[in-house]
């Protein structure tokens, strides 16, 4: 560990989107707080719609690998990446409970939020994607995101028994990487400015 940057600071730098995993097995008490911790989150209103759901179980890893077509991948090349996860942990948004939360007394004069110009639930679930991805990371595993734009959510839910009152933001894989050459992390990224400090640009 690098002794000038904190903890936190070295886990937050060494953590990165890993998409090769070794076919390997890892002790599960490991992994058994993670998602307890991962919804330890601020959330607007403190509506708490925002929930997790951990799989362990490799059949069912499998399973959700194929409706992810990952066989079409690792034809064309890819390397094996969920199937070979020890655990994915979906991100579960119950919409309504933010809408229920702004009814009450207490809010009926805030924004409706329906109406939010931000919609506030992506930006908790964003905050227990990070606080997942942390604590895979100071496990000594590696995480990945995958979002279901390309994929059937129907067979998703029907494999996890998810009730249609909820949608899956996003699923996230954790595994032990399987280094190669392709997965060292590139220096030729392109810098870019994403910090300001006193007034933008600066
Ligand atoms: C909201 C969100 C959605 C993403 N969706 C996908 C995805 O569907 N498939 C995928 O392979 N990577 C996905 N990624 C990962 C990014 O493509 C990219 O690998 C990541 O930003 C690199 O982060 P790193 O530099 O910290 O490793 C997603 C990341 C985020 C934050």
């Amino acid at each position: 560990m690098n002794e000038d940057i904190t903890y936190l600071e070295n886990l937050i730098s060494n953590r990165k989107v890993v998409r090769n995993y070794k076919n390997v097995e890892v002790d599960l008490e490991k992994l058994k707080n993670i998602a307890k911790f991962s919804v330890k989150i601020p959330t607007a209103g403190f509506s708490r719609g925002i929930e997790i759901l951990q799989v362990t179980n490799k059949q069912i890893i499998k399973n959700i690998a194929k409706q992810f077509k990952e066989q079409e991948y690792i034809k064309k090349g890819m390397p094996k990446w969920i199937s070979n996860s020890v655990s994915l942990f979906f991100i579960l948004l119950n919409e309504n409970a933010y809408h229920e939360r702004y009814e009450n007394p207490d809010k009926i004069k805030s924004i409706n939020s329906k109406d939010w110009d931000i919609p506030y639930w992506y930006v908790d679930a964003g905050a227990a994607m990070m606080n997942c991805m942390l604590l895979i990371e100071e496990q000594k595993l590696q995480s990945g995101f995958m979002g279901l734009h390309n994929t059937s959510r129907n067979g998703v839910h029907e494999i996890l028994d998810i009730p249609n009152t909820y949608k899956i933001v996003g699923m996230i894989t954790a595994g032990i990487e399987n280094s190669t050459e392709m997965s060292k992390k590139s220096n030729t990224k392109i810098k870019k400015k994403l910090t300001h400090y006193e007034q933008f640009g600066k």
